[in-house]
């Protein structure tokens, strides 16, 4: 028998402390929250990927009255990627949230499950780590990549 311990690296920068791209990207994020339809769950979600072609894709929540067919910020976003960019990677993410009250979110927003494992498919696709960057309201938790996020993922390739 061994026993695996998992760690997953964060660093938390405050907003001073990011570097312009990040900055920009994370600020992409935010701006994207107001294209979130929410009228259920009143939480906005915004998500920015930066592609290797300089372009940034961007995102939000789409709910439905049907709840599960709504999709996250995170897939509108990377699907919107994929299907408009097909040959482009994936440089970083960044996800950001504002919450029923009308303030973002104090507490860095992270994507759910499915979105993990959408995510990590591109990663994959990319060929290198891809920096997931979470925006709180006064501080930015980054991780090095979406499979840290996603320990012991399935994967089939
Ligand atoms: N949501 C996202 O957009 N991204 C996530 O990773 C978690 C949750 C959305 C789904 C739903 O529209 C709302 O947030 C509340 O769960």
């Amino acid at each position: 028998m061994k026993e695996i311990d998992i760690v997953t690296p964060v660093v938390a920068k405050t907003y001073e402390e990011l570097d312009s791209t990040d900055r920009a990207l994370v600020e992409a994020a935010k701006a994207a929250t107001a294209g979130s339809y929410s009228p259920y769950s009143h939480f906005a979600v915004g998500a920015a990927i930066l592609l290797d072609n300089g372009v940034t894709v961007t995102g939000a929540n789409q709910e439905n009255a049907a709840y599960p067919s709504g999709t996250c910020a995170e897939r509108s976003a990377c699907y919107y990627a994929g299907a408009n960019y097909p040959e482009a990677r994936f440089e970083r993410i960044a996800v950001a949230a504002v919450g029923p009250d009308g303030n973002p979110t104090a507490s860095p927003t992270a994507p759910c499950g499915a979105c993990r494992q959408a995510l990590l498919e591109y990663e994959k696709r990319a060929g290198h780590n891809v920096p997931v960057l979470l925006a709180g309201s006064s501080e930015v938790y980054i991780l090095p990549s979406v499979a840290s996020l996603l320990p012991i993922a399935f994967s089939e390739f």
